[in-house]
């Protein structure tokens, strides 16, 4: 990374600093009422903006430690340090610290002639020091009060070292694994997207932006990143208006109706228009429809990757698409702060859309309170309170167990007993970095708690431990290809005969971090390197194996699902995982995770997902050739969405609902009971989906619409009521009108998505 470059940037500061610059000194007339209403400061402050003041609102660069991106402009010195304090420069990204933010901030208003704040931006995406789950991992919870919780956390200790605003959640929802991104997202259900984005946007903004505590959030990438064809990231989209704005849309929409303070651009285009200058996205959706009035920033330099694209024939057109189109912010493009002047001159009526932007900025600033205080966020005192504090590792740690997924108990191999003689074995057992995931934004490597300590912690016995082989050879870092060990058989043996000796084997197997996240795609996305083959050294002599999965993306397991008696998803689980997985293997917990994202049974099978379409050729019984279906592979998931499994058993009965006729403006109410009947206690997600019998456009064949989840005692039985509206039967149709058609449905209840009680309904006019 650039340290040089960071040092460089503060030496000039220092510099600069040191050598009293010349400050213009404000008109003494301009003073802002703080009891103003915010669009009158806003206006006021407006008035006094050069063009060239303007135009710095909207321009945006990173002057951190994290490069996500090629930078556009490698040199931090002093020119950039001149953008700074000129007003060149609105918002920075990747500066953390309450000393290094103050230092910058004070620089900007003791020197730049308005005095206009800077925001600073990172990405916090599932926790800032202390590590949350993976964002998938955490939408297994199905937990939204826990997810606003681990937002709100973050935000906290974010907000302490001087970050105000951050670029979560990402709410793309995908259907495709091989997509490095999916972990970063609350995997493919557009319903369950849209809850979880209003979970996570309520807890990173908490309610009122002004509070020092919370931080502005951004809804990303608009839209329809998650689409990528092939699960290649960055690539081209293409889907239809029935996909965009029926699956890709609702947890959007949901983000601009709960008020989150950002949207962020898309890399990809989408049936030939890129996302960052897309007039029917950001105008006709976006603004007009959503009347959304927050801020939109592009993502890093995907206003210049307009040319490449081919899209723009230069930054100086791709500027003016953006623009016109509605970005607001240019995220280290540069390509506002160099060509918007002169294309004002070319095209006054672009003035507009800049004054519109700058509005736009200028009101987040003043919501988050940065004119009234603009140092308010930057405070050591908190930083040092906050900032991995042992509370927010607790939460760390409860975050983690309703993360993870129980996925096969045969014969009851789980829960294990304290006593029992357990080998661990695997690359992933003593690591203490892949658990921290891709985005680990400010927590140091190596800093979760294994899996090895962690069992150690709760194991009576002396658990024995061998690695078996290495997952990955030499650099394992944000910025580089990950390699993977392919050859080394060389600890094979020290793990077969360690199997051999014991009565348990837990294997800890899946993907390290940087697998997963942006630029991590993969073609083949089964448990990768030698680990197969050394699960499968170890089975031929020991076939007592719990199999515990530690990775960023469904996985393709098919050998490891028919033959390992016990299959726990732990994901990416964050700063202690390795408590969490531990407390889950020796019961202190009951697994009470389901998936939200599909497990296909081999990548051919994807994209692969729940709410898929009947299509005009549905099964119609065995042995047919001529309807949709692989020759080769079961048309189902190895696990579905919706699916996990636990410790106990739960009976679902009594299924009723309120009429067997609504009308638009009634209320169906549809009640369960569900009882357990197993010998632990436990929490169970209990889901509701529809289905459109006929509608006109083609229809899932269901979609879920609800879920609440339960705890029950041993034998506890709990009648549960869900309530469906017009709201949840409706669709956007061709004309793009979001409306609900008449006619026939079904609603089903069930503990996933493939088993469920179904009564059926109408709905009239
Ligand atoms: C690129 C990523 O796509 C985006 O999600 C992120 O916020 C920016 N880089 C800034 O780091």
């Amino acid at each position: 990374m650039n340290h040089n470059n960071l040092i460089l940037l503060f030496s000039v500061i220092f510099f600069l600093s040191c050598t009293s610059l010349e400050t213009n000194e404000l008109d003494s007339s301009f003073t802002i009422s703080q009891n103003n209403s915010i669009s009158k400061r806003v206006d006021s402050i407006f008035e006094l903006m050069t063009l060239k003041e303007k135009i710095g609102q909207l321009n945006q660069y990173s002057v951190g430690e994290e490069m996500t991106g090629p930078n556009q402009n490698n040199d931090y010195s002093k020119q950039r340090y001149n953008q700074l304090i000129n007003g060149s420069v609105g918002s920075v990204l990747n500066l953390l610290g309450a000393e290094n933010t103050r230092l910058v901030q004070q620089q900007v208003i003791e020197n730049s002639r308005l005095k206009i704040p800077l925001i600073f931006a990172y990405d916090v995406i599932h926790g800032y020091k202390t590590m949350f789950p993976i964002p998938l991992a955490e939408s297994c919870s199905w937990d939204l009060k826990l997810m606003e919780k681990t937002a709100k956390t973050s935000a906290a200790e974010a907000a302490a070292s001087g970050i105000q605003w951050t670029f979560a959640p990402m709410i793309d929802v995908s259907r495709d694994a091989r997509w490095g991104r999916v972990m970063e997202g609350a995997g493919e259900d557009p319903y369950l997207g849209a809850q979880v984005a209003a979970a996570r946007i309520k807890g990173f903004q908490g309610e009122s932006l002004s509070d020092s505590l919370s931080i502005a959030a951004c809804a990303k990438h608009f839209a329809a990143y998650g689409f990528v064809e092939s699960g290649k990231d960055y690539n081209t989209v293409n889907i239809g208006q029935n996909t965009l704005m029926n699956v890709v849309m609702p947890p959007f929409k949901m983000a601009a109706k709960n008020n989150v303070a950002t949207f962020m651009n898309a890399f990809n285009d989408i049936d030939g228009i890129p996302a960052t200058a897309n007039i029917f996205l950001l105008k006709e959706i976006l603004r007009e429809q959503w009347n959304y009035q927050g801020v939109v920033v592009s993502d890093w330099g995907s206003i210049g990757e307009m040319v490449n694209h081919r899209y723009s024939k230069d930054l100086k057109q791709a500027a003016h698409q953006a623009i016109i189109a509605g970005c607001d912010i240019d995220m280290e493009s540069q390509a506002y702060i160099k060509h918007l002047n002169d294309l004002v001159v070319q095209y006054p009526i672009i003035e507009n859309e800049i004054n519109k932007a700058v509005k736009r900025i200028l009101t987040l600033k003043f919501k988050l309170g940065l004119f009234d205080d603009p140092y308010c966020y930057s405070s050591e005192t908190r930083e040092k309170k906050l900032v991995g504090s042992p509370a927010h590792l607790d939460l760390a740690l409860e975050a983690a167990l309703k993360s993870i997924v129980l996925l096969k108990n045969e014969n009851q191999l789980l829960p294990l007993k304290k006593d029992q003689k357990i080998a661990l074995i695997g690359p992933l057992a003593n690591d203490s970095d892949a658990p921290l995931g891709n985005w680990r934004a400010h927590a140091s490597s190596n800093s979760a708690i294994n899996l090895l300590d962690g069992m150690r912690t709760v194991f009576e016995s002396n658990i024995t431990f061998a690695k078996g082989c290495e997952l990955s050879i030499g650099n394992n870092n944000f910025f580089e290809e990950l390699k993977i060990n392919n050859s080394d058989y060389s600890g094979f043996k020290q793990a077969v005969d360690l199997a051999s000796k014991s009565e348990i084997v837990v294997m800890a197997l899946g993907e390290p971090a940087y697998m997963s996240g942006e630029g991590r795609s993969r073609s083949n996305i089964d448990l990768p390197g030698l680990q197969l083959e050394l699960l499968k050294e170890v089975y031929k002599v020991n076939k007592n194996i719990v199999l515990i999965l530690m990775n960023g993306r469904p996985l393709t397991i098919p050998w490891e699902y028919k033959n390992i008696p016990a299959i726990v998803e732990a994901w990416h689980c964050g700063s202690r995982s390795g408590d969490a997985i531990a407390q889950i293997l020796i019961g202190d917990y009951n697994p009470s995770g389901k998936l939200t994202m599909s497990f296909p049974r081999n990548v051919g099978q994807v994209p692969i997902y729940y709410n898929k379409k009947t299509t005009g050729r549905p099964s119609s019984g065995p042995n047919q050739v001529f309807y949709v279906h692989h020759s080769d592979v079961d048309n189902d998931p190895l696990f579905p969405f919706g699916y996990g499994l636990s410790y106990t058993q739960f009976q679902y009965s009594e299924m009723k609902i309120s009429s067997n006729e609504i009308h638009m403006k009634d209320t169906l109410k549809v009640k369960i009971k569900v009882q357990n009947i197993g010998d632990f206690p436990g929490e169970e997600i209990v889901q509701l989906y529809i289905t459109d019998e006929f509608a006109s456009i083609t229809p899932p064949e269901i979609e879920l619409k609800g879920f609440q989840k339960i705890s029950l005692a041993v034998g506890e039985t709990k009648q549960l009521e869900f309530n469906i509206t017009k709201e949840d039967l409706s669709f956007y149709n061709k004309q793009n009108i979001f409306i609900a058609e008449p006619g026939n449905f079904k609603v089903g209840v069930g503990t996933n998505s493939r088993v469920l009680d179904v009564m059926a309904f109408n709905l009239v006019q």
